[in-house]
């Protein structure tokens, strides 16, 4: 049965952090996967695992680049997605949104395949309505510091939509929230690995601004699980749909929590608020619950355990 419904499924990304789980549930539902990724911010260590089953295949390629595969379904990932990795090469940044689009869009129309882009709550940037649902339009500073990042992932959802209405194709848009779990970056500068890091080596925690600032934290398991939903909604049904954890937190109560699961002796230190850092920024998740089914079921404590469990072995190593 497993075998019938397998599909060829193209996962761009898939060495990072996000993809690698993907990966891993596309091939436990018995599906051919090919991950394709430049290494730029992934590494072949978060799918080493994955190398000696027969349905996984990994190749080293720049989305920027045109591909010529053949696959049902494609999964568009790649890019990085953090401040500290989208703002070294902020060029690159745009271009692997923007012509990664358009090379996976292509290549979407020439094998007729379904095709799903990963965007961003950051399409929405610093808000001015609480929570975001799919019809606000942002506000989002096209000239700063994030706007590569941003305004990158704006124009991939515009030419999925353009490809949609020119060419009728089958596109599937979500808009991810901060998602965390094993396999983030130990270095990346988000707020949940950096904490992790900082309490597990004892070192201050940084806290930017007062700390009051919140956001929402949605487990890596229950954000897959949406992704593959998504794929799955009936031809027609583009979205974009908002993916992640409405619960709110502000990033002291994060800062509090992980001292104290990690029982780490670290103290809070306080920075100034980074250009453009949004003060609020938490899901409406109205349209996922009803189109996909789907609501998150892994509460912070339980996420967060998991993942300092995930830390501790990396830093020991
Ligand atoms: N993690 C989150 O909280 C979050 C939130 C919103 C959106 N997203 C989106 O989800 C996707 C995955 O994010 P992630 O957290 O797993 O980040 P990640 O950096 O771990 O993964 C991105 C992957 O894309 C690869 N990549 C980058 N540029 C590439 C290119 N030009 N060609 C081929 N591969 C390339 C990287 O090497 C990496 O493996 C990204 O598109 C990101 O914008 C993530």
């Amino acid at each position: 049965m497993r075998r019938s419904m397998s599909q060829r499924v193209l996962v761009t990304g898939g060495a990072g952090f996000l993809g690698s789980h993907l990966c891993e549930r596309l091939l436990a539902d018995g599906h051919d996967v090919l991950c394709v990724d430049n290494f730029y911010t992934g590494t072949k260590r978060n799918v080493t695992h994955l190398l000696e089953k027969p349905l996984f295949e990994l190749m080293r390629h720049d989305i920027t680049f045109p591909l010529y595969v053949e696959c049902d379904r494609i999964y568009n990932l790649a890019c990085p997605a953090s401040p500290i990795h989208y703002q070294f090469d902020p060029v690159q940044t745009t271009k692997t949104s923007v012509h990664g689009a358009i090379n996976m869009l292509g290549l979407a129309k020439r094998t007729r395949a379904r095709i799903l882009q990963a965007s961003t709550s950051e399409v929405y940037g610093d808000p001015e309505i609480h929570p975001q649902t799919e019809d606000y339009w942002g506000r989002v500073n096209p000239i700063g510091p994030r706007s590569c990042y941003d305004e990158g992932k704006r124009c991939a959802e515009t030419l999925f939509f353009d490809y949609q209405r020119q060419h009728g194709m089958d596109v599937k848009v979500v808009r991810i929230f901060n998602t965390y779990g094993p396999r983030m970056h130990p270095n990346d500068g988000r707020v949940v690995s950096n904490f992790i890091v900082q309490a597990l080596r004892g070192e201050p925690i940084t806290l930017y601004g007062d700390g009051l600032q919140t956001r929402s934290f949605c487990y890596v398991d229950d954000l897959i699980d949406a992704m593959v939903r998504m794929m799955g909604t009936e031809k027609g049904f583009y979205g974009p749909v908002n993916i992640g954890n409405p619960g709110e937190f502000t990033i002291r109560e994060l800062a509090e929590k992980v001292i104290s699961l990690t029982g780490s002796k670290s103290k809070i230190e306080r920075k100034p608020l980074p250009q453009d850092d949004p003060r609020q920024r938490q899901p409406d998740i109205a349209l996922a619950r009803s189109k996909l089914g789907w609501q998150p079921k892994v509460a912070l404590d339980d996420g967060l355990k998991e993942t300092v469990r995930y830390f501790r072995a990396l830093l020991a190593q």
